[in-house]
Formats: structure tokens, C-alpha cells, sequence
């Protein structure tokens, strides 16, 4: 009996696989590497020193996902297949719409069909759109997304808890990101974003490691401390091991439960930037840009659900955080591309 990793080659897939393969679960990815390279599971298993097959299917083709189910036979699926660039879902909604919430549907119906009930998916931060106060709770109104692709997220998480009231057998946990940077602390795997990044973190590293030549900080007029955008910042390690919690309570528990994965601290762009250049050991060069549309002022969880009931908390902190990213970044300055 294994956990299927959907997405797994991906930057926070390639994390929960290591913290799974450490815990001692069997896994096996899923991906069809349209945002990832299948060196990034090579490298999970040149940190763990185990094995895992890794399938390349698309999570629309109900046939490929039938036949992986026949093989792996798995108890439980971590879902992080999915496309995420904000921008891009604005030009291409009906792409996002296809591969996030059609992708996820035909998943859900290979898993019914295989006997496997179990599910812990990737939603974000962006379901509490923009008009809830800091901190945000997992019980408070989700909604007013401002892209297609916080879209694609908010219908989701209605389709998985639609499924547990039509049949008492699923177990559903849905868990929201905040703004998950870092690397493992290996500097072998990490975020590689194809393109010029729309996250400030990959933006960041790429400057300092002079393939981009300054930062734009989008708007220094916010409502905020020092004008700048604040979010709660999550490293990478942290969130994975927070799916290790959420998959073995996912077993255990039917129904649909839904947990923030955030630190709870809010974090401005400039103080990023700061902790950035002290990791990296030079300034780095920015300038002050027009407000990016649909940003919002202040993001930041309110942690203490998945603290109580999946005994998580974040612990590395934001220099940390710097320090993981940077390594990845000046070890591997074209990602997993030689
Ligand atoms: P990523 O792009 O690195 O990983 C996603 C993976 O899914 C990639 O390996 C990609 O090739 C694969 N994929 C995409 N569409 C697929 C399809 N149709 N079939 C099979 N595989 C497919 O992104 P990530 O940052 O690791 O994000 C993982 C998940 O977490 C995504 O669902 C994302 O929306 C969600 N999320 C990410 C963030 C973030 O800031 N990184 C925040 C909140 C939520
Ligand atoms: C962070 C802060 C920007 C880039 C997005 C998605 C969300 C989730 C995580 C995932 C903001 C500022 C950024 C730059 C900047 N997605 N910034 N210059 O917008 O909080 O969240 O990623 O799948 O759904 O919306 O993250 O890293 O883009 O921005 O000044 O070049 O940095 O304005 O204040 P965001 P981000």
C-alpha cells in the first residue's frame, strides 16, 4: 500500500516526497511534466537513498489513470498536480478551468473507481479573496477570488465536499497554503519556475544570482508597516512535513476537513528582501513599481487548527528560509535544466 503523489515532480510535491519517504510511507509519483523535470525525483531519491516509480500521465486521461491505479493499488493521493500561474490563468481561463477542475474531477472519478477514498488536496490562501480580515480562519467565508486560477481552487474544495456528503466512505483533506518559499536544505531540490517568475521568492533568487538585473516591488503605498505587501511566508520543508500530519489524520478520519498550513507571521516585501541579502551576502537591486492587479495588502493564517488537531506548527523561520533558497538557487542557477 503506497500514497500517490499527483503533481510530485513539482516544488512542494518533491518536498512531501521526502518527508514521506523519511516517515517511512511507500510512494509513487504522478506527473506529467508540464512545470517540472523528472530529474526532481531523482534527486528525492539521492536525499533519502529510496526508491519509488514515477508514472507520466495527465490527470485528464481517465485510461492512464486507470492503469496506474491497477499498479500502485494506493490508500490515500496527495494532489498537487495542477497549473498555478496567476497571470497566465487570466489569459487562459478555460486552460485552467480544463486542467485544474476537469483534471481533478476525472482524478476523483479514477479513485472511486479503484476503491481509493482518500484524498488530501492543494488548495492556497487565495479562497479567502479579498475582502476578510487578517488573520484568516478557516471557518470564515471563502470567495471573491480575483484570478481563475484562486477560481479553479474555490471549486474544487466544493467538489471534494459535495463528494463526502454524497458518500460517507471519502476522506478529504483540504489544505491551504500561504506563500511557501525555501528549499530543502540539501540545495538539491527546489523551486524551478519556467520563465521569467510571477513569485516574488524565484524572482528574488534569480536576481541575486544575475540572471535578472533588478527586483520590482509591486507598491510601496499599502496599507502595511512599510508600505509594501505582507504575506505569510512558509518554508517549503515545513508545508511538507504539515502533508505527512494531514495524510496520516486523512486516513483515519471520514469527511471533509479543511486546515491552513501558514506560520501565522506576516512578512513585508522589504523585510524579505533584507533577510534575502544577509543569506546572499550583497544588496540587491530594486525599484519601486505600480501596484500588481488583484494583489492584496496583508495575508496571514491563523495556524492554530492545524497545530491542535494535525500537531503542526512551522518551525524555520524566515532566515531560513533565505538560506535554503539561496543554496538551491547558486547550486543549480539554471534550476534542473544542465
Ligand atoms: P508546481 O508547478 O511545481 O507543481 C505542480 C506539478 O503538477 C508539476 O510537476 C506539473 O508538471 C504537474 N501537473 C500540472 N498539471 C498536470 C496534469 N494535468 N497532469 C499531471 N500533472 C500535472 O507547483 P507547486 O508550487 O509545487 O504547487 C503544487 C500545488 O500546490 C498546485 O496545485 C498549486 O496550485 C498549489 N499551491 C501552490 C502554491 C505556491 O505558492 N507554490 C500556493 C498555494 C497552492
Ligand atoms: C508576494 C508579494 C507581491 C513579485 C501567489 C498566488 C497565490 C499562491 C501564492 C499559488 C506580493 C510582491 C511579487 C515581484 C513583488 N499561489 N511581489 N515583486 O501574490 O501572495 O500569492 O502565490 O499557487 O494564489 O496569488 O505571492 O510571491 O507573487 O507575491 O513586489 O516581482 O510580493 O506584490 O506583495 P502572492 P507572490
Amino acid at each position: 500500500m503506497a500514497i500517490l503523489i499527483s503533481g510530485g515532480a513539482g516544488f512542494i510535491g518533491s518536498h512531501t516526497c521526502v518527508e514521506l519517504l523519511n516517515a517511512g510511507f511507500d510512494i509513487a509519483v504522478l506527473d506529467n511534466f508540464c512545470n517540472s523535470n523528472a530529474e526532481s525525483c531523482k534527486r528525492v531519491e539521492k536525499i533519502t537513498g529510496k526508491t519509488f516509480p514515477v508514472y507520466t500521465c495527465d490527470i485528464r486521461d481517465k485510461a492512464g489513470l486507470d492503469k496506474v491505479f491497477a499498479e500502485v493499488k494506493p490508500e490515500a493521493v496527495i494532489h498537487f498536480a495542477g497549473l498555478k500561474a496567476v497571470p497566465e490563468s487570466v489569459q487562459k481561463p478555460l486552460l485552467y478551468y480544463d486542467n485544474n477542475i476537469a483534471g481533478t474531477v476525472t482524478l476523483l472519478q479514477a479513485m472511486d473507481d479503484a476503491g481509493c477514498k482518500c484524498i488530501v488536496f492543494s488548495s492556497s490562501a487565495t479562497v479567502y479573496g479579498d475582502s476578510n480580515p487578517v488573520p484568516f480562519k478557516e471557518d470564515m467565508t471563502e470567495g471573491n477570488t480575483t484570478n481563475p486560477y484562486g477560481t479553479t481552487k474555490l471549486y474544487i474544495e466544493r467538489i471534494l465536499k459535495d463528494l463526502c456528503v454524497s458518500d460517507p466512505d471519502w476522506h478529504v483533506c483540504i489544505l491551504r497554503y500561504f506563500n511557501p518559499i525555501g528549499a530543502h536544505e540539501s540545495g538539491m531540490i527546489g523551486e524551478a519556475p519556467n520563465g521569467i517568475p510571477n513569485n516574488l521568492m524565484p524572482y528574488i533568487t534569480q536576481v541575486a544570482v544575475g540572471k535578472r538585473e533588478k527586483l520590482s516591488i509591486y507598491g510601496d503605498n499599502y496599507n502595511t508597516p512599510d508600505g509594501t505587501g505582507v504575506r505569510d511566508y512558509i518554508h517549503v520543508t515545513d508545508l511538507a512535513i504539515g502533508h505527512v500530519r494531514a495524510v496520516e489524520r486523512a486516513l483515519k478520519t471520514a469527511g471533509a476537513e479543511i486546515f491552513n498550513l501558514g506560520t501565522g507571521h506576516g512578512v513585508s516585501v522589504l523585510e524579505l528582501v533584507k533577510a534575502f541579502e544577509k543569506a546572499c551576502g550583497k544588496p540587491l537591486p530594486y525599484v519601486i513599481a505600480e501596484r500588481r492587479p488583484g494583489d492584496i495588502d496583508t495575508s496571514y493564517a491563523d495556524a492554530s487548527r492545524a497545530n491542535e488537531l494535525l500537531n503542526w506548527k512551522a518551525e524555520r523561520g524566515v532566515d531560513k528560509m533565505c538560506e535554503d533558497s539561496w543554496r538551491w538557487q547558486k547550486n543549480n542557477p539554471n534550476g534542473y535544466d544542465e
